[in-house]
């Protein structure tokens, strides 16, 4: 007999309750579930709602329900639908018919809310967590590898060399941001919904003020409607994992390429990386490539439950159940991967040597010469327009702008002196960049301090 099923006449076909049942991906609401039945439970006693006796009943059992449940020792089943049904009958079957006074002034979609707003702060907490301690591992390699120059890139073309550091640092202050999005989303979740009922309150004194204390909301929901219906909590979340994902997709990208031989920057840990069955000198980077591809299913967890709700009218739809299997799938990618990226980069080989001559042949440099030809009073478009035929003409000669003689490049432009070679050297094109937020050395140790200071690295 279904718990609601008085006023049937008939049993449940077996595909409809196969196919409207949650129990398959709800079950890790457990104990949520609980926690929520039992602050529910204590609150009905203190209201005088149900006698103080049952209270403690109910609670001792939802208690060892919840060791039970924890220890694995409990199957639930599809039968009973959800967990929040399941969790009912086990109780039942434990202490009695006083288990039914549990769900007085309550409903599923009350109930379904608060469980979800439990998942989602924890997640929230776990997500930060992880999202640290990358953080940590990006910034310890920046450290480690201050002295190191890489070229940077726009289009993928060599641009500007840069420090590694800088680089590096750069995704330091993405997962800032991200922070900062998990902080407020932690805000948005912190609404107690309980109370609402089925939808629109309920006829018994509750206090729900008690049982957002009990269990740590600093706020209500101040209209039950909203209640029930509000998943915008959720979209945020998904909103933000999928932010995360897409930043360490990028960084993967990079990963790929740097550990590539064309590029050289790095060599991942063997632990971290993979070979083939076929080509025996392969190491492949397959861990950032999976991240890289992950990515794609958070992305669409996302606008999957955008579609979900953009059309349903308030309050509780059956539709609202497809909030869990995209917001769990969403946390249990995001978690792995920001600790594998984490592990990734703290193990990963820098390849100095390599990258020592990284720009023997390279025209990284041609915006110093440009800046230098207007330092001895050149209008910058003029100046563009004498390095650019430089540059082609190093390229017809099969060298760089250092490998022109000072003959060649005085023939281009009078102005041009012994001292141009000096501002050429990588390290000086690095270290002459030293505006606020730039690649130079000084400026990257102010922005290490900064990162410190603002991302709370120990
Ligand atoms: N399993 C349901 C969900 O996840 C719980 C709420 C069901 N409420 C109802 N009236 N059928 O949304």
């Amino acid at each position: 007999m279904k718990l609601w099923g008085g006023r049937f006449q008939e049993d449940i076909d077996a595909l409809v309750l196969q196919y409207t049942s949650s129990i398959s991906f709800d079950a890790r609401l457990a104990p949520y579930d609980v926690a929520g039945s039992i602050a529910h439970a204590r609150m009905l006693a203190e209201c005088g709602i149900i006698s103080a006796a049952e209270g403690r009943q109910i609670i001792e059992g939802l208690e060892s329900l919840a060791s039970e449940i924890a220890a694995g020792d409990v199957t639930f089943r599809l039968d009973d639908e959800d967990i929040h049904m399941n969790i009912e009958r086990l109780l039942t079957e434990r202490i009695g018919p006083v288990a039914g006074k549990l769900h007085t002034g309550r409903s599923r979609n009350d109930q379904v809310a608060l469980d979800m707003h439990l998942f989602a702060r924890d997640a929230a907490n776990d997500i930060l967590d992880a999202v640290k301690e990358l953080q940590g591992a990006l910034f310890a390699k920046a450290e480690q590898n201050l002295d190191v120059i890489v070229p940077g890139f726009t289009h993928l073309q060599r641009a500007q060399p840069i420090l590694f550091a800088h680089h590096l640092l750069a995704y330091v202050w993405m997962l800032d941001r991200d922070k900062a999005r998990l902080v407020h989303l932690l805000q948005q979740i912190d609404r107690m919904p309980l109370g609402a009922g089925a939808l629109a309150g309920t006829t018994f004194p509750i206090d729900r003020q008690m049982v957002a204390s009990e269990l740590a909301f600093s706020r209500l929901y101040e209209n039950s409607l909203d209640a029930v219906s509000d998943r915008d909590y959720i979209l945020e979340l998904l909103f933000t994992t999928a932010t995360i994902m897409t930043h360490l997709s990028r960084l993967s990208e990079e990963l790929v390429l740097w550990s590539s031989e064309e590029f050289g920057w790095v060599e991942l840990a063997d632990r971290y990386a993979t070979g083939s069955s076929m080509m025996p000198q392969k190491k492949n980077p397959d861990v950032p490539e999976l991240i890289r591809g992950k990515s794609g299913r958070v992305i669409g967890h996302l606008m999957g439950l955008f579609t979900v709700v953009k059309g349903l009218p308030l309050a509780y739809n059956k539709d609202l159940q497809e909030d869990k299997e995209g917001a769990f799938d969403a946390v249990d990618t995001v978690i792995p991967a920001l600790k594998l990226m984490a592990g990734t980069i703290s193990t990963m080989e820098v390849r100095r040597q390599r990258l020592a001559t990284a720009f023997a042949r390279d025209f990284s440099n041609a915006t110093d010469l440009a800046d230098y030809l207007v330092r001895k009073g050149i209008p910058f478009r003029e100046a563009h327009a004498i390095v650019g035929e430089l540059v082609q003409l190093a390229i017809s000669k099969g060298t760089n702008l250092t490998g022109l003689s000072l003959d060649t490049l005085q023939a281009k432009s009078s102005v041009i002196e012994e001292d141009v070679f000096t501002v050429l050297d990588p390290q000086v094109v690095v270290e002459a960049r030293q505006s606020r937020g730039g690649t130079a050395s000084s400026a990257v140790k102010l922005q290490l301090a900064l990162a410190r200071e603002a991302c709370g690295i120990e």
